[in-house]
């Protein structure tokens, strides 16, 4: 049976998050220089986001460069950085036909100027579409943004806005750089890695996740589909026991 038809529309997960990982390892097999992969990479990110729009998944969230990634070679840093710039301006286009809306978390200080600048653009441009969120990871950290919340937090209390009595999970969240987001509900890594490497720790607590060897430059539609399914036939329990999930009026 064709892998789409097996997709539940009533089952779709609200909200995917993605490590896309990979593109080094396909480009060295081919004898070539990693930036190759990336440059392959986008192609597989605009692919995602399509098939995401069009099987009704609400929000997006792509890993697309870690606060650890800036270790990586000079080079190859500029070339993602280049490519960040170079495909937001290609995409802006397909981003607004699609009704797709870009926004980014991590701490977008340390990107280069024209990065930071093309993203505001973006963001600014696509801020009213409503088919799908967008969300870029760029040097993010999970533990980092979790720091950072717990600064924000600590001031309101120090300030008197905030009682130590009142933070809650809601608070905490409140104060992430997801604060706009609902909880992962399937995170995919691709390349047979199973980490989940300073991604979204406190947003994944119940998330199903999602292993393939499939390196991330041929992670194609069907390959999508794939994790879909899965992720339909598993038992989402949330720390409940199975009969009480089969019937949902205990
Ligand atoms: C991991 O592969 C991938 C990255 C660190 C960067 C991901 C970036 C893209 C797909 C392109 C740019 C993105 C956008 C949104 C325009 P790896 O280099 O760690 O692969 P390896 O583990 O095989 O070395």
């Amino acid at each position: 049976m064709n892998i789409k038809s097996q997709i539940q529309a009533s089952k779709v997960p609200t909200h995917i998050a993605v490590i896309m990982d990979g593109n080094g390892r396909w480009a060295k097999k081919q004898g070539k220089a990693r930036v190759f992969g990336h440059k392959n990479g986008v192609k597989s990110v605009r692919e995602i986001i399509e098939t995401s729009a069009e099987i009704g998944v609400r929000y997006l969230t792509l890993y697309a460069f870690s606060t650890e990634n800036w270790n990586r070679p000079k080079l190859e840093v500029k070339t993602l950085m280049s490519l960040l710039v170079s495909s937001l301006k290609k995409e802006l286009a397909s981003l607004q036909k699609n009704n797709v809306k870009l926004q980014t978390i991590g701490n977008l200080k340390h990107l280069p100027v024209k990065a930071q600048k093309e993203i505001s653009e973006v963001t600014a441009k696509t801020k009213n579409n409503s088919k799908i969120t967008l969300t870029l990871a760029l040097s993010y950290g999970a533990r980092e943004e979790i720091v950072q919340a717990i600064q924000k937090i600590s001031k309101k209390v120090v300030n008197n806005a905030l009682n130590i009595k009142e933070i809650d999970e809601k608070i905490i969240n409140n104060h992430l750089y997801t604060f706009t987001l609902p909880d992962v509900d399937l995170l995919i890594r691709t390349s047979g890695e199973k980490r989940i490497s300073n991604f979204l720790l406190w947003q994944i607590a119940y998330a199903e996740l999602y292993f393939t060897e499939v390196l991330w430059p041929d992670f194609r539609k069907e390959h999508l589909y794939q994790a879909i399914v899965e992720y339909q036939n598993r038992e989402r329990r949330f720390g409940k026991t199975s009969e009480q999930i089969k019937n949902k009026n205990e």
